[in-house]
C-alpha cells in the first residue's frame, strides 16, 4: 500500500529518504538488541541461584520490563519512519555470555550484563550521531534510552566491584 508523504522538512521528507532508510536499519538492530536482552535477563533472573544471587536476579527481573519498553519504543519509531518492525524469523542472536549455564555463577552473569549494556551504549551513540541535524525526534528518544543503559551499566559495574 503506497503511502502519501506530506512532510517537507525533517526525516519524513522525500529528500531524506536515504538517511531514513539508514536510521531504520540502525533502529532495527537496536530493536533486536533489546529483544535479546529481554530474553536473556528473563532467563537469568529465573535461573540464578544461591544467597549471593538473589539481589542480581531481582535487579534483572526489574530490568526486563524496562528493556521491553525500549523495544516498544524502537518498534514504534521504525513504523513512524515508514519502516516495518521485523518478525521473529529475522531475529539476531549475539549474547553468547548470557546463555544460562551454571546458575551460581553470579559474576559470569554480571559480566554478561555489562557486555550487553556496553554494546547497547556503543550502538545507541552511533544512532544519536547518525540522527544529528536530520532526525531530532529519534535522536531525542535514543538519548533517553541511552541514559537508561548508562544507568544499567553503572549499576552492574558496582555489583561487579562488590562481588570480585
Ligand atoms: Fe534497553
Ligand atoms: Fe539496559
Amino acid at each position: 500500500m503506497p503511502t502519501t508523504r506530506h512532510a517537507s522538512a525533517g526525516i519524513l521528507a522525500d529528500q531524506n529518504a536515504a538517511k531514513r532508510e539508514e536510521i531504520v536499519g540502525l533502529l532495527t538492530r537496536a530493536y533486536w538488541m533489546e529483544m535479546e536482552t529481554v530474553m536473556s535477563y528473563l532467563a537469568q533472573s529465573a535461573y540464578l541461584d544461591g544467597i549471593r544471587a538473589e539481589e542480581i536476579a531481582e535487579a534483572l527481573a526489574a530490568d526486563v520490563t524496562e528493556e521491553l519498553g525500549h523495544a516498544k519504543a524502537f518498534a514504534g519509531r521504525i513504523k513512524d519512519l515508514y519502516g516495518t518492525p521485523p518478525g521473529t524469523f529475522d531475529m539476531v542472536h549475539e549474547q553468547a555470555s548470557l546463555q544460562p549455564g551454571d546458575p551460581t555463577d553470579v559474576v559470569g552473569v554480571i559480566r554478561g550484563v555489562i557486555e550487553a549494556e556496553a554494546g547497547a551504549i556503543e550502538h545507541y551513540n552511533r544512532i544519536i550521531e547518525a540522527c544529528d541535524g536530520v532526525d531530532w525526534a529519534t535522536q531525542d528518544m535514543v538519548i533517553d534510552i541511552l541514559r537508561d543503559e548508562e544507568n544499567h551499566l553503572r549499576t552492574f559495574e558496582r555489583y561487579l566491584s562488590e562481588y570480585e
